[in-house]
């Protein structure tokens, strides 16, 4: 197989998680805000000894640990990440220091919140389409833990994980080089130099999110019919700060698009939700998020099933991508790192979360 796109996957969760009721009732709020108001279930959280740099390791370990090749056949080395251990330290030299990497390699961290993983695997797969990889493959990772402030409105919505791909040869999916981005500056969720925890305006990010999936998606149309388009994708990824925004971002793409409320409801039932059904046992997992749903999505499919992935990060800049399954995505080897971490988690109750979060 000559194409490129995505040779391996790992993911990786942290060990311990809370129940959203479990907050809820800790914060004194009606559980169904939670569970029916944003559609989030669990909060992934870190145990003793786990952070952002150990969840990127686990995964990495894991998908070069499932591909062909092997270290020293490693050209690039990235991290995308809003969970950064240093202003200058790239996040992808604490992760080789963790796996044992050194050698030829170029090694850098992207960082463009929530979208950050989607750029360091971007230009992975144009870096090896342009020949400039000259044979040898990228390691991307995607990794992040995702806290607010302690009563913050976005509390219900924290989360963990790590995706990592080995970028080669398309034996788990094609990743087409034709993309559609929109950027536009807003202040709509960010974390000034020296804030342990981000800020947001709600409202705007939510109308950024919409701005950006339409735009994406009028894009991907390319003056077709959306609807038509759409017909030919399996699955419908999309970024997940929690499943509720996801679901306004279609119904919104539907509005503009002229459809009928119950035809776009049916299309985010029958293609959108069942990609989140690991995003809800996580919960957001900013660089990560979409790339745990795409990789939900890509777990059994038959080669050839064509799957889309729309990327949003704040500030604001979005990608939409569009991938084909390849050979080896019906056999889903990764699906072992999500159902293996998710049986192995504790869940915590609120006692233990106060005493973890301080507050
Ligand atoms: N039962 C069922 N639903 C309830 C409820 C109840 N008892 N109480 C509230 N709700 C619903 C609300 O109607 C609302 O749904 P709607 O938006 O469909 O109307 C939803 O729960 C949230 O309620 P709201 O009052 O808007 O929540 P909030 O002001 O506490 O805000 C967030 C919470 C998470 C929405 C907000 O903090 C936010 O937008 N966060 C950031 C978004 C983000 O993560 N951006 C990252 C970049 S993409």
């Amino acid at each position: 197989m000559t194409t490129t796109g995505i040779a391996s996957l790992g993911l990786a969760l942290p060990s311990r998680y809370l129940d959203v009721r479990d907050l809820a009732a800790l914060r004194g709020v009606d559980p169904d805000k939670f569970t029916k108001g944003l559609g989030c279930h669990e909060i992934a959280l870190l145990g003793e000894g786990e952070d952002v740099v150990t969840l990127a390791a686990s995964a990495a370990e894991r998908a070069l640990a499932r591909w062909g090749g092997s270290p020293k056949d490693l050209g690039l080395v990235a991290v995308g990440t809003e969970t950064a251990q240093d202003m200058s330290r790239p996040l992808s030299a604490f992760v080789a220091d963790a796996i044992g990497l050194r050698g030829a390699y170029r090694s850098y961290e992207t960082k463009h919140a929530c979208y950050g993983g989607t750029v360091a695997l971007r230009q992975a797969l144009e870096w090896k389409a342009s020949g400039a990889a000259r044979g040898k493959a990228a390691l991307v990772i995607a990794s992040d833990v995702a806290l607010y402030a302690p009563k913050d409105p976005g509390e219900p919505t924290q989360g963990a994980g790590a995706v990592a791909f080995i970028v080669d040869d398309a034996s788990v999916a094609e990743v087409d080089l034709e993309s559609h981005a929109w950027a536009e500056p807003a202040f709509d969720f960010w974390r000034p130099v020296g804030e342990s925890f981000p800020r947001v305006d709600g409202p705007l990010s939510l109308a950024c999110y919409e701005t950006a999936t339409t735009e994406c998606f009028r894009q991907l149309a390319g003056g077709r019919p959306l609807a038509d388009v759409l017909e030919g994708f399996a699955a419908l990824c999309f970024h997940v700060p929690f499943p509720k925004m996801v679901k306004k971002g279609v119904m919104k793409l539907g509005e503009a698009q002229g459809w009928d409320e119950g035809a776009t409801s049916a299309l985010f039932e029958s293609k959108v939700m069942p990609t989140m059904e690991w995003n809800r046992r996580t919960g957001n997992s900013y660089t990560a998020a979409l790339w745990t749903s795409v990789a939900k999505a890509l777990a059994g499919a038959a080669s050839g099933t064509r799957v889309a992935a729309f990327s949003y990060g704040s500030g604001f800049g979005s990608e939409l991508l569009t991938l084909t399954a390849g050979p080896a995505a019906a056999a889903g080897a990764w699906v072992a790192d999500v159902e293996g971490d998710l049986a192995r988690r504790e869940r915590i109750d609120a006692d233990t979360y106060l005493a973890y979060r301080g507050a």
